[in-house]
């Protein structure tokens, strides 16, 4: 018999803590601000032991809106929860199949959680699938990974921000 930790880990398989997860999309969707679309869009990230809630946000100026994924992830950095790493997101709409996350979504999930980044996704009539966020998005951005050098650490950050002195030159670059 599979171990219970194994069993949990499955990627194709829904767990209690899934089910858990697109009980909150569903909650996060009811408060979707969707004047123009009129399409809802909920979301719920696990960070740690947190739930964090996210619902896709409208505007007047259509390009400012916001979608479900990224209002959750965005909120957890702000209300402290993303200290602790992200290990799944659950996503809900009213669709005939499971919602599929937009490029946007995709690329900060997989900057927030990466690669192994359990990823839920939902609908309303209770279909749901559980993919690997590396399959959502193969060869995403990574910083690190596009540059020889490391970028701008907040350590140098401060030493650029420091007033050179007459006759100290410039920071060296490798600080
Ligand atoms: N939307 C999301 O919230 N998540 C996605 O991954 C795709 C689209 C929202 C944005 C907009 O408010 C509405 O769905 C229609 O595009």
């Amino acid at each position: 018999m599979a171990k219970k930790s194994a069993a949990r880990t499955r990627p194709d398989r829904l767990t209690r803590e899934d089910l858990a997860l697109i009980g909150a999309a569903r909650v996060a969707r009811e408060r979707a601000h969707a004047p123009w679309s009129r399409f809802q869009v909920g979301a719920a990230a696990r960070f740690g032991d947190e739930i964090v809630h996210g619902c896709n946000i409208e505007f007047d100026v259509y390009g400012l809106t916001n979608c479900a994924e990224r209002t959750a992830i965005f909120a957890a950095f702000a209300n402290g929860a993303a200290k602790a790493p992200m290990t799944a997101i659950a996503v809900i709409a009213d669709t005939p199949e499971p919602v599929s996350p937009c490029g946007a979504c995709r690329q900060v999930m997989f900057e927030c959680g990466g690669a192994e980044l359990r990823v839920i996704l939902a609908n309303t009539r209770g279909d749901a699938r559980v993919v690997r966020m590396a399959d959502l998005l193969p060869g995403g951005f990574q910083l690190e990974a596009q540059i020889p050098t490391p970028p701008v650490t907040p350590k140098r950050k401060r030493a650029l921000r420091k007033p050179a002195r007459i006759g100290e030159g410039k920071p060296k670059r490798s600080e």
